[in-house]
């Protein structure tokens, strides 16, 4: 297959001709059918702590939103959760949260030994930008993977939506290479449609995807969320109609299905935020543009309801051996097949043999 260049990836995500876009499903679709294959992988999404040190212009975790109870999760209860998810068939446990601080390096270490030794399940870390000490400890500890999006390759646009901790600059691109040095699977990703962003930003945001070579990459849209500066209309201003990227499932998906055909053998979930804008619909559409995984939300009922990054989060219903019995219908449904086993990126098993 052609490699698809930059001019492509531009023309692609300005194309608006349904017909035309077709051929662009398919090429994804068959590229992702090749190089990963039907399995579709479950990550028991576990949403550990909603504390955040943070201010981040778009997320309702953000420090200044003192409308929500803040919450975190004892190693005992995370530890029920990784249970459940073996049983459900899940091979990775991802432990999300705010960026908080209070999640101390021993902590989170001893976290990971206990799943490592007590449970068979991969660890993937999702925790936000934390010191390289830290991510060294963990990796040490038994962590197998780490997430964390750039949101933006726009580097005007990432500043002005994500204050840097003071005196210092937040360097996410930097981080993403210290996690590979690390050898850490690695993951990352952007929102789509944020208020200033254009065409060209968001086909730069897939050309370093493929630049930086992830193993894994997670795309979603944009969701105001009303305790925010951008969901108040107080952050960038939109571009004029024809250069603002839509925060829409066609767009979206567009960016997944190139997503697909920049980076082959990456894992790349249908995500979330894609179902709550097509409730019941949204995780097919990612499955069958690109998408090789899907994220169940674990996290007890309780806990879940605070952890509102954006509003109307669709995670399914509160019963997860219900969540995940629907999602496993909905793959089977396509013609596709639930994965066993930890489900290691194609890329990451690539870059090891050194291939
Ligand atoms: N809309 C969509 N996605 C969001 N995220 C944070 N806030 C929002 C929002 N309002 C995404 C970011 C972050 C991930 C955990 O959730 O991309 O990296």
């Amino acid at each position: 297959m052609n490699r698809i260049d930059r001019s492509e990836i531009e023309h692609w995500l300005r194309e608006a001709d349904g017909r035309r876009l077709h051929e662009l499903w398919q090429r994804a679709d068959a590229v992702r059918r090749e190089c990963v294959g039907d399995e579709v992988h479950l990550r028991a999404l576990v949403e550990a702590s909603n504390y955040c040190g943070r201010d981040c212009g778009y997320c309702g975790l953000r420090a200044a939103n003192t409308g929500i109870e803040r919450y975190r999760m004892t190693h005992d209860e995370i530890l029920e959760c990784a249970r459940l998810a073996v049983e459900l068939g899940c091979g990775t446990i991802v432990l999300q949260s705010g960026e908080d601080l209070g999640l101390g390096a021993k902590w989170v270490a001893e976290l990971i030994s206990r799943i490592r030794s007590e449970i068979q399940l991969a660890v993937t870390l999702s925790l936000g930008e934390r010191s390289e000490q830290e991510l060294e400890q963990w990796r040490e500890a038994g962590a197998d993977r780490y997430l964390l999006r750039f949101e933006t390759s726009n580097r005007t646009l990432f500043g002005r939506i994500h204050p840097p901790r003071t005196g210092r600059t937040a360097d996410r691109i930097a981080i993403l290479r210290t996690l590979r040095a690390l050898g850490y699977e690695t993951g990352s990703g952007v929102m789509i449609g944020i208020p200033g962003q254009s065409w060209s930003d968001l086909a730069d945001d897939v050309e370093l995807f493929r630049n930086l070579d992830l193993d894994m990459i997670g795309v979603g849209p944009f969701i105001p969320h009303p305790q925010t500066p951008l969901g108040r209309g107080r952050g960038p201003k939109p571009l004029p109609p024809e250069e603002q990227v839509p925060n829409d499932e066609l767009t979206a998906c567009k960016v997944m299905a190139l997503t697909r055909l920049v980076c082959p053998l990456a894992n790349i979930p249908s995500t979330t935020a894609l179902e709550t804008l097509n409730p019941g619909g949204g995780r097919e559409a990612g499955l069958v543009r690109g998408a090789n995984i899907i994220m169940p939300n674990l996290t007890p009922g309780p806990y879940r309801q605070r952890y509102e990054i954006y509003p109307g989060k669709a995670c399914g219903c509160l019963d997860p051996v219900q969540t995940v019995a629907d999602l496993r219908r909905r793959i089977t449904g396509l013609g596709r097949s639930v994965g066993r086993g930890r489900g290691d990126s194609a890329n990451y098993r690539r870059r090891a043999a050194g291939r």
